[in-house]
């Protein structure tokens, strides 16, 4: 096979980037491990940032999240046994996210791909990459019995942390920055009514909680637990019962329970990997980098990678500058750096850690407290969480 741009991994970035290098008529192959179905049952996070929904208009893929997705202008914070209100709309000078299942938008972005009849190649097993520091690499994988070869003139890396891109970049070139938080987040998913129109943060004794939402009949909620924990030993009364001993007592009054959809745990961890470029290779997304998801930045520092890339492929092959590829690596982690800076810093101010001292909880404490008395620390909280600027 032969293409321009060959993509690994087919999860929102893969497909974004894939989606509006077409629309430019730029040639890509997305290859992914996993079967389509088995993308698409993977239950992720679910809140967008402004400019991530303004590429997805751009990719003609807007459609569905502009009438299902929520705007949300404002979010809450409980602590000390009180909610205060974070006004994104007001200290972000009138900006807002978007609520919108991640596994709704990759559908949309698979069925986009269809309608264009993108090449989307699924059960791409023992994908390689070779000649990847030369201008002429190539991808081979597996389908069945049958081995293919991919040339092109790219090679983008958007399959995720766990994907084999990472991997193919040398050793001595590669610096990986990784912080592990001695918790994880057990997460459940339910049919029923959430128990607040935005979403809330609570910082609690007990451990963290949050309230989140898909829709107004469908709940995500989460709760802090030791890495220990397995999500089969938590059964759904009591998920039900520690979260509500994490909300304050009107809140947790009015919570509707009910049986779970899924539930599963997922380790909290920070991580960048630098340089995202390696001769003909770029890396995207979770493959590069990692945030805990306390400040909603999963999907959106994956967003400001897709706009560079998407931007400097359409530089090289439609005016022929190559400013764009050559600065890539440096912009995206520039931002990359910024989305890590306010994930940790979320995490930091509202997790209970195991082996904190009075000193660092009153540091909490006075975190919580600066927020809500200082405007000028309530516009950087509302900057960040809609999105700095690509
Ligand atoms: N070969 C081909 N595909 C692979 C390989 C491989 N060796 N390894 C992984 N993949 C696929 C995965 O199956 C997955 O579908 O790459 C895709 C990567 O998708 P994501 O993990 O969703 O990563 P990304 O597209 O960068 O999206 C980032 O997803 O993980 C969340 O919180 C994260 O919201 C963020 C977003
Ligand atoms: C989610 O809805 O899954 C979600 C929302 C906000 C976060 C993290 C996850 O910060």
């Amino acid at each position: 096979m032969k293409t321009q741009v060959c993509i690994i991994g087919g999860g929102p970035s893969g497909l974004l980037l894939s989606q509006l290098l077409h629309l430019q008529g730029i040639d890509t192959v997305v290859l992914e491990r996993q079967s389509r179905d088995y993308v698409l049952g993977r239950i992720r996070a679910g809140v967008l940032e402004h400019g991530f929904a303004e590429l997805m208009r751009e990719a003609r893929c807007g459609e569905r999240m502009d009438r299902e997705g929520e705007i949300h202008e404002g979010f809450f914070i409980a602590h000390d046994g009180r909610m205060d209100r974070v006004d994104l709309h007001k200290y972000s000078g009138g900006s807002s996210v978007v609520v919108y299942g991640q596994t709704e938008l990759t559908r949309d972005l698979y069925e986009a791909r269809d309608r264009m009849q993108g090449m989307v190649v699924h059960d791409a097993q023992d994908v390689k990459l070779h000649d990847i520091a030369g201008s002429s690499p190539w991808v081979s994988y597996r389908k069945g019995d049958e081995l293919v070869r991919v040339d092109c003139d790219f090679v983008i890396g958007a399959d995720g942390f766990h994907g084999v891109s990472r991997k193919s970049i040398p050793r001595g070139v590669l610096r990986e920055y990784e912080k592990l938080y001695p918790f994880g987040w057990l997460g459940v998913l339910s049919r029923t009514r959430p128990v607040s129109p935005e979403l809330i943060y609570a910082r609690t004794e007990r451990g963290f909680a949050l309230c989140s939402l898909r829709s107004q009949v469908l709940s995500r909620y989460y709760i802090q637990v030791p890495l220990s924990d397995k999500a089969e030993d938590w059964s759904d009364e009591a998920f039900w019962a520690e979260l509500q001993r994490r909300l304050p007592p009107e809140v947790a009054a009015r919570l509707e329970t009910g049986p779970s959809i899924e539930k599963s745990i997922a380790p909290l961890r920070s991580f960048v990997a630098e340089p995202m470029r390696h001769g003909s290779l770029f890396l995207a997304g979770d493959a590069a980098h990692i945030v805990p998801p306390t400040g909603a930045r999963g999907l959106n520092s994956a967003a400001s990678d897709i706009h560079y890339l998407y931007h400097a492929m359409v530089g090289h092959y439609r005016d022929g500058d190559d400013r764009g590829l050559e600065g890539y690596s440096a912009k995206a982690l520039a931002r990359v750096w910024k989305a890590q800076r306010f994930s940790w810093w979320m995490t930091m101010m509202l997790h209970s850690f195991p082996d904190s001292l009075a000193y660092d909880r009153k540091l909490q404490d006075t975190d919580l407290a600066y927020l809500f008395s200082s405007e000028a620390a309530m516009r950087s909280l509302a900057e960040n969480y809609v999105g700095l600027p690509f």
